[in-house]
């Protein structure tokens, strides 16, 4: 069930995300936090970012699991999930093996995505997973098609990904995404969907309005008990 609320702005909506992340925390200390990266949830990191800078304890228990990856680049590319989780977020809190997440250009990507589902068996499932949604109806690299994949995976891009913001930076070009998969998701204790500015509207509406369906993967959420799905005005 998506409960959904609309925020006047993108800092309305970011500022209630990190106190609604904030007080998930408090309750479930050692949560296992799965992050999305774009430009959605920026705020919302940097919010939490400063809370951490407030209040030194407050994540001293936290795990962090990076949702995605671009597949591809060098770990160190501007544009990788990498670089902009550990800017944002990441290198702030201290996390050390507390964060986990995938390899953007492993040798084997299969064999990367069979480390990542290995390390989620084992330590998951997700407590709270933050996603943003992408232009297509994508969430991670779950990608629109006639079938998902359950867990960690190689994806192939559609366009819609390749033509992302985030690649505008790049210094190579992704070949594939590495992605947790849709059940990896939907198991996930509760999910926090932020959709924010005028070029999500149609995807938003899709949600919305949409039968559940493949070729929308967002569309899937709707079957979780537990999402929160917070809007600024101007994607509606
Ligand atoms: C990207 C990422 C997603 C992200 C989404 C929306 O392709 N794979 O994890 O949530 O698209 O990004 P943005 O928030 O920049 O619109």
């Amino acid at each position: 069930m998506l409960q959904h609320a609309t925020f006047p702005d993108h800092e309305a909506m970011s500022r209630h995300a990190a106190d609604w992340l904030v007080d998930r925390m408090r309750q479930v200390p050692e949560a296992l936090l799965c992050l999305a990266a774009g430009s959605t949830p920026t705020r919302t990191y940097h919010l939490l970012a400063e809370r951490h800078a407030a209040e030194p304890g407050l994540f001293s228990r936290l795990r962090i699991l990076k949702l995605d990856e671009w597949g591809g680049l060098a770990m160190d590319d501007p544009a990788t999930c990498e670089r902009y989780l550990r800017e944002t977020l990441v290198d702030a809190l201290n996390l050390g093996d507390r964060y986990v997440g995938f390899d953007s250009n492993p040798a084997d990507p299969e064999a990367e995505c069979g480390r990542v589902a290995d390390w989620l068996a084992r330590n998951g499932p997700i407590d709270t997973c933050v996603l943003g949604l992408g232009v297509n109806g994508h969430v991670g690299f779950n990608e629109p098609g006639p079938a998902l994949h359950p867990h960690a995976h190689v994806a192939r891009l559609s366009e819609a990904s390749l033509g992302h913001a985030m690649l505008g930076q790049a210094q190579g070009r992704p070949t594939y995404g590495l992605t947790l998969g849709m059940a990896d998701l939907l198991h996930a204790r509760n999910v926090l969907l932020l959709v924010s500015g005028t070029a999500k509207r149609e995807p938003l509406r899709q949600l919305l309005e949409g039968p559940i369906r493949t070729e929308f993967p967002a569309s899937l959420l709707a079957l979780h008990r537990d999402v929160r799905l917070f809007s600024d005005a101007a994607a509606r």
